[in-house]
């Protein structure tokens, strides 16, 4: 039998936030199921044809996720009836929220057109235009199905252009659905190791020893440690592959001082700098990197350019993306059967063509606002807490230590341990919907009134929240 023993072979990160399991059922977890019935119903049949009840661990959380029935701009129905204010937007990659009419349109037009062509199509040469004319770093590029993919070819093409096999990520950095992308995403405080050499940790039982090994971890918004690391290792490394905001650790901005410190060791060992830009895009019209003045060699790009349809895309100078020409000849190969296919072409030319520099800063400036009144909020009701992330993009972390790294957010996200997970089920009953690890992300269609309806919610969820947390985590009270 192949589970024996197996699975005992390494400790995974075993998950830090949640709701307790074994213990009885919380009164206010006995409130989200009386309030959501029919989401219940549903996700009992989901039980059955999928391990846990979905199709994706990421949009999973206790007891159960509410099912969505439909969304129309930054509004969302579920399948009992709610409405709610989305800021979770498909895990960031919704700019215009949902069903954005142009996009739509484009998608309506291009469906009896045909969907996918093992063909180029003016729209992907289009959006492809687009995407250079804003991006100095990118002057060519490559469209593929998932954020996934485009890390994993920016991976391939750097070791081939360097000949080296190794891979700089971050520790807590999150690069998509595959071993390498993955490492260390999860810092658990027993085995990640000292600050200054990180240990590559394996986020389950699947990760091969041989991946593990070929990983260097750098810590998070450490200049110093970084180039020391970037030094250390020069002769190896064919990449170091950063995130511009840590993600799934909790929006965790780099300092500029970080991203230029990355930049200048990379640049004078010759390693593949590559800017995951699968979130951060939507910060400015040219990413974050136009946001810092910074040129990374590789940029990796999804979510958002492909209007709410799966998608991902990849690209830089000329020089380095030649690999994937087909008459190079020294070529990496690259297929992939829905690359570039038209209906994710149409959609994503739609909505990046509405999606310009004024667009970014206003939403930019919503989120400043929601920073600035969940963090009012916080103190007001005495709690342990603060609200960051940069721009359009914001974590709740219940903790008033300084976050700057993946470290600090999991230190922060354990000392909350279930409150945080009640937190969002009681913001969700009060129609706002966020990531379980308290993201929040802005869309275009919003404005300060749903900025300020989500403060709202927050400063009720607290006052429902207080009792418990009083009896149940004491230390999260100022
Ligand atoms: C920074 C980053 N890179 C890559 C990915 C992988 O993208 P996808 O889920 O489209 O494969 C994600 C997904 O959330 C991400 O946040």
């Amino acid at each position: 039998m192949i589970l024996s023993g197996a699975w005992k072979r390494r400790k995974s990160s075993d998950h830090f936030l949640g709701l307790p399991m074994a213990k009885k059922l919380h009164p206010l977890v006995r409130e989200y199921q009386d309030w959501s019935p029919r989401s219940a119903k549903l996700m009992d049949r989901g039980r059955q044809v999928f391990p846990g009840g979905d199709t994706r661990a990421s949009a999973h959380y206790g007891p159960y996720p509410l099912v969505m029935e439909s969304g129309e701009g930054c509004r969302l129905l579920d399948a009992d009836g709610h409405e709610f204010l989305d800021f979770m937007n498909n895990f960031t990659s919704l700019i215009h929220g949902h069903a954005h009419p142009a996009t739509v349109s484009a998608v309506t037009q291009q469906v009896p057109r045909g969907s996918a062509f093992a063909a180029p199509s003016a729209s992907q040469i289009e959006l492809a235009e687009l995407i250079v004319s804003r991006i100095p770093s990118i002057e060519q590029m490559r469209f593929c199905s998932s954020g996934s993919e485009a890390t994993l070819m920016a991976l391939r093409c750097a070791r081939a252009v360097t000949g080296r096999q190794k891979i700089m990520k971050m520790e807590g950095g999150y690069h998509g659905s595959y071993e390498l992308a993955e490492v260390s995403l999860i810092p658990v405080p027993d085995q990640r190791g000292a600050i200054d050499h990180p240990r590559s940790l394996a986020i389950d039982n699947s990760i091969p020893d041989s991946v593990l090994a070929d990983t260097v971890v750098c810590p998070y918004n450490e200049p110093d440690l970084a180039r020391a690391l970037i030094n250390e290792h020069a002769a190896e490394l064919a990449a170091v592959i950063v995130e511009p905001i840590l993600g799934s650790m909790g929006m965790v901005p780099a300092s500029a001082e970080f991203l230029t410190a990355l930049r200048e060791a990379t640049e004078k060992n010759n390693i593949v700098l590559i800017f995951d830009e699968v979130i951060s895009l939507r910060l400015s019209s040219a990413g974050e990197q136009g946001r810092q003045h910074l040129t990374p060699d590789l940029t990796c790009m999804g979510k958002i350019i492909g209007g709410g349809l799966p998608v991902g895309g990849f690209g830089g100078s000329k020089d380095l993306m030649q690999v994937f020409s087909p008459e190079a000849k020294e070529t990496v190969f690259h297929a992939s059967t829905f690359s570039g296919n038209a209906l994710t072409m149409a959609s994503g030319l739609a909505t990046m063509s509405e999606f310009e520099e004024k667009d970014s800063d206003r939403i930019n400036r919503l989120g400043e606002r929601l920073r600035s009144g969940f963090n009012g909020t916080l103190s007001q009701h005495g709690i342990r807490g603060q609200a960051i992330g940069s721009g359009s993009l914001s974590n709740i972390i219940l903790s008033d230590d300084t976050i700057h790294d993946a470290r600090d957010s999991m230190q922060g996200m354990m000392a909350a341990g279930h409150i945080s997970a009640l937190l969002h089920l009681g913001m969700l009953r009060k129609g706002i919907v966020s990531a379980s690890r308290l993201m929040y992300c802005i869309s275009t269609p919003m404005d300060e009134t749903h900025i300020d309806t989500a403060i709202t919610a927050l400063s009720d969820s607290l006052t429902e929240l207080r009792p418990h947390i009083e009896a149940e985590k004491p230390g999260l009270l100022i």
